[in-house]
């Protein structure tokens, strides 16, 4: 048994705001974020949740799909921003949409989280276990921003995106091979705090209020760097272990999480960056949803082929990356 990708959907806020918006908040400027991200504007929620973007993006996807909510077998969702500690969103998202029959749980691997739900799924799928699969990332990430740290906060974006997967005979389409790495040694380059200890016995929070943000805190330049090595070498594995060369691929989807950073991604290979499609410009990084709304954007645009042969590359927060191959 293959995974093969049959839906994609996507939703995002209603509300758009431009970098010359954001002058309005802090100091910065338009040419400074796009010079040093690629980014013009992105969706950030008046309102909407990563439940209710992660819902609207697969009915989109199953709508795609021709197939019901009743049929979907698992629904693994991938976010760091939910609503609640319990219920987790994906049981949120199957109550919405009406997927009685699935079993529903999250996946938290940041940025790379969707990438790893896709690989979960394929496991789930090859051992037989289960068929229709939807795999969802979906971020409000602006509520986890320190909206005065104007290195971070310029980021990042809201949104949801999400694929039906489903079992298919082994032949020439799905997903081919895959890498995973973490590295929780260097966790804290990216990192946003919960709640602190507090019971009767011990009281964390009394002693340390004030002294941890709740936001999101990241060394910018050591996630640049980190990106910039990893990933390469990352897509260059799973490409030895299948035995394809970068000129054999004919699209490389990445996480979008700087223009900068994808373009020393496509450097590094040698490959040609018109292979490396992006939308960050007008979404920003939405962190877990970048890879599946611009695999729907792409596939909405016909600018998917049967047999195409596709990198997606996921890396982020843990730190968490990964690679893999699929075949459209
Ligand atoms: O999913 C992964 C998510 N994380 C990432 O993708 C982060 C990867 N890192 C980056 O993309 C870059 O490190 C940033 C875009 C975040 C920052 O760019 P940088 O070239 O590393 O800038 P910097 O932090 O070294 O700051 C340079 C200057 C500083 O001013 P001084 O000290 O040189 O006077 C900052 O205060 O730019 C200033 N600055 C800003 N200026 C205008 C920082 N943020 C802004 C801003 N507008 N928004």
């Amino acid at each position: 048994m293959k995974m093969k990708i049959t839906g994609t959907g996507s939703a995002l806020p209603r509300k758009v705001v431009t970098n010359t918006q954001l002058t309005e908040w802090m100091d910065t400027s338009d040419e400074w974020i796009r010079e040093r991200t690629g980014i013009a504007e992105r969706h950030l929620s008046t309102g909407e949740t990563v439940a209710s973007l992660a819902a609207e993006a697969c009915r989109k996807a199953l709508e795609q799909a021709g197939k019901t909510a009743e049929e979907v077998d698992m629904i693994l969702l991938a976010t760091c921003s939910p609503e609640y500690l319990l219920p987790c969103c994906a049981c949120q998202v199957q109550q919405e949409i009406g997927a009685v029959n699935a079993v529903a749980f999250d996946i938290n691997a940041a940025c790379s989280g969707f990438l790893f739900g896709l690989t979960t799924a394929n496991a789930y799928i090859q051992s037989g276990m289960y068929r229709n699969i939807l795999i969802v990332g979906s971020e409000v990430l602006s509520k986890l921003m320190d909206w005065e740290d104007r290195s971070t906060c310029i980021l990042f974006g809201d949104g949801a995106g999400a694929v039906l997967a489903e079992a298919v005979e082994d032949g020439e389409s799905g997903l081919v091979d895959s890498v995973q790495r973490s590295d929780g040694s260097k966790g804290m380059v990216l990192s946003c705090r919960e709640r602190m200890i507090s019971n009767p016995l011990y009281k964390e929070a009394a002693e340390r209020t004030n002294q941890e943000s709740f936001y999101v805190q990241m060394d910018g330049q050591a996630v640049y760097r980190f990106a910039t090595r990893q990933v390469p070498a990352c897509i260059r594995e799973v490409l030895e272990k299948t035995g394809l060369t970068v000129e054999d691929i004919d699209l490389f989807v990445l996480h979008q999480a700087n223009v900068r950073i994808i373009e020393a991604v496509a450097k590094r290979l040698g490959a040609d960056i018109g292979k490396f499609p992006m939308n960050l410009d007008r979404v920003g990084n939405m962190s877990s949803a970048t890879i599946p709304v611009l695999l729907d954007e792409l596939n909405r645009e016909g600018r998917l082929h049967s047999g195409d042969r596709l990198v997606l590359s996921g890396f982020g927060a843990g730190l968490t990356y990964g690679s893999c191959i699929l075949i459209w």
